[in-house]
């Protein structure tokens, strides 16, 4: 009786219905639809799932957001939508925010088997490295968000938002804050066709960039490089020739390193101030004599 009674409850909770309405009466009751001519949510925030429920309902047009936070999924296969989507065209925002998810499966915008979005929230979660289903195989459309804030993210590799230089991308915002970034290849962003970058990279632990990284570039973009132990040695004097200074203004990073330069801000550095150790013995004393002030 009693294993009866919790196979009923087990079955209950994987065969998830949409409800209508603000209100959830009854069960099963995983999710809770709420729509008005022009937009649709789906709310399955918040129920511990483990699993994408079975939504045994079609969806068609466009949802204004598809909200699976703050549950205890380890995994997001595209493919477990299933064919209620086929009919959907987009999804403004898909809100994987806070689970454990450390891979997406499937993928994004394939016909017939998963809808697109504009904005994607995978913060919070255990990704280690980028999921490279995440980006939609397919965008035509003027703006792509993706937040992959709280991760433990090492690296933005090459190539890591597209191997496919077909994909267009006119505006990307790329946040990535709060992760365990030490490097960003050069060629992170190369491939995909993006006429406008913005890129929030705070609170990670990047030291350095390479001058010969890869900006896409246009005439609107932003850079956030604030909460970073730069290393203002005299490899990174670039910077001050670079556009990076007029492009990060409004999140300006502070040096870490070389220690009499410690929480100087960057671009308020004289290029004089970028000093490589050992000091060359003809210029030390003038560089000496800044350290010294
Ligand atoms: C993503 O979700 C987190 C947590 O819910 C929220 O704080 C953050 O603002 C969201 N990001 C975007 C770009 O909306
Ligand atoms: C630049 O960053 C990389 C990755 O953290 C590091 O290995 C290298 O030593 C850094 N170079 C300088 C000059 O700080
Ligand atoms: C940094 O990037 C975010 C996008 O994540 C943006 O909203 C914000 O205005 C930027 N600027 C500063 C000063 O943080």
């Amino acid at each position: 009786m009693k294993l009866l009674t919790t196979l009923l409850v087990i079955f209950t909770l994987l065969a998830g219905h949409v409800v209508d309405g603000q209100n959830c009466a009854g069960t099963p009751c995983l999710c809770q639809r709420r729509s008005d001519s022009m937009v649709t949510v789906i709310d399955c925030s918040n129920r511990g799932l483990t699993e994408i429920p079975d939504f045994q309902e079609r969806f068609s047009g466009v949802l204004e957001l598809l909200d699976f936070s703050g549950n205890e999924l380890v995994t997001f296969d595209t493919s477990k939508l299933g064919f209620n989507f086929i009919g959907v065209s987009r999804i403004d925002l898909i809100d994987l925010s806070n689970n454990r998810l450390t891979s997406i499966v499937t993928g994004f915008a394939i016909p017939n088997v998963s809808p697109s979005y504009d904005k994607l929230n995978i913060s919070g979660n255990n990704f280690d490295a980028f999921p490279s289903k995440a980006i939609p195989l397919e965008f035509a459309r003027v703006d792509l968000v993706i937040d992959i804030s709280n991760n433990q993210l090492t690296s933005l590799d090459s190539h890591f938002i597209a191997d496919n230089a077909n994909l267009g991308i006119p505006t990307l915002t790329f946040i990535a804050r709060n992760n365990l970034i030490e490097t960003v290849h050069i060629m992170a962003f190369a491939n995909a066709r993006i006429n406008e970058l913005h890129l929030d990279l705070r609170d990670n632990k990047l030291t350095n960039i390479s001058q010969e990284f890869y900006f896409p570039i246009s005439t609107n973009r932003e850079f956030n490089l604030s909460g970073n132990p730069w290393n203002c040695d005299c490899n990174f004097r670039w910077i001050l020739q670079s556009d990076y200074k007029e492009i990060s203004q409004r999140a300006p990073p502070l040096c870490d390193n070389p220690a009499p330069l410690r929480n100087k801000e960057l671009f308020d550095l004289r290029p004089d101030d970028f000093v490589c150790f050992p000091v060359p013995t003809t210029e030390a004393g003038e560089r000496f004599g800044y350290y010294q002030r």
